[in-house]
């Protein structure tokens, strides 16, 4: 009896082991491979939305981002990612479109795995709930005042509206850093697949063909 125990109790000791081997270590030993792309790789200009940003708010933008350059707009672009996790926005939103249910018909270009592969996606904001619509496709979707005003009171232009305000994205009535940082954040989901950048990366990747073939 003493021994079928000690059998069964080695042979569990075992399972757990390789089932830690096989979900645990396997994949982080794995996915730690993949390379990362960085914001300078993906985000190498200004958005013109950022832009447009410096030229709407100008004092703002001037106290909180200086001029609209390449670092200011990574620093936005960050803090954007980071208060979106802080304000758990994640709860109501997804940001990942599948391919079933007409969700393309819905929100645009489904989402593939490539895309992810970036600093801007650790952790990955997928989300689980959708109390709002998707927003991975949400560049260019509106204008930036829309965003300020709907970051203000969303009420004020969706009337049914169930989101929250952000008052505290503003400094009175115009947008403080966390404020630009949202908005650009938001113009900035999804810009990689309008047909502008879509064909400037296919340049840039042909570009790079050539050069290989030399
Ligand atoms: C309680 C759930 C809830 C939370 C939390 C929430 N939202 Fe929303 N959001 C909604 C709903 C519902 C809508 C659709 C109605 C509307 O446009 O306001 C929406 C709409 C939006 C839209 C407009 C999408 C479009 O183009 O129609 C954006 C952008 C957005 N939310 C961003 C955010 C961000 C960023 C946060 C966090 C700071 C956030 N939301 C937090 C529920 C939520």
């Amino acid at each position: 009896m003493e021994k079928l125990a000690a059998i069964l109790l080695i042979a569990g000791l075992g399972c757990f082991a390789f089932a830690g081997l096989l979900t645990g270590y396997l994949p982080v030993s794995h996915l730690s491979k993949i390379e990362v792309k960085t914001l300078d790789e993906i985000a190498p200009e200004p958005s013109i939305d950022f832009i447009d940003l410096s030229e709407r708010y100008p004092e703002q933008f001037a106290k909180y981002y200086g001029e609209p350059t390449k670092e200011a707009f990574h620093k936005a672009l960050r803090l954007g990612r980071d208060t979106y996790i802080a304000e758990a926005c994640w709860h109501c939103h997804s940001q990942f479109i599948r391919p079933v249910s007409n969700e393309d018909i819905r929100f645009g270009k489904v989402s593939w795995a490539d895309e992810y592969r970036n600093e801007m996606f650790l952790p990955h904001l997928f989300g689980t709930r959708r109390v709002g619509p998707d927003l991975i496709r949400e560049s260019g979707r509106r204008g930036n005042d829309w965003h300020a005003a709907h970051f203000f009171d969303p009420q004020l232009v969706a009337p049914l509206s169930i989101m929250p305000r952000y008052t505290w994205f503003f400094d009175g009535e115009e947008p403080n850093d966390k404020g630009i940082a949202m908005i650009a954040y938001m113009q900035w989901l999804g810009s990689w697949t309008t047909p502008q950048m879509m064909a400037y990366q296919a340049r840039k990747e042909g570009a790079k063909g050539e050069e290989a073939s030399e």
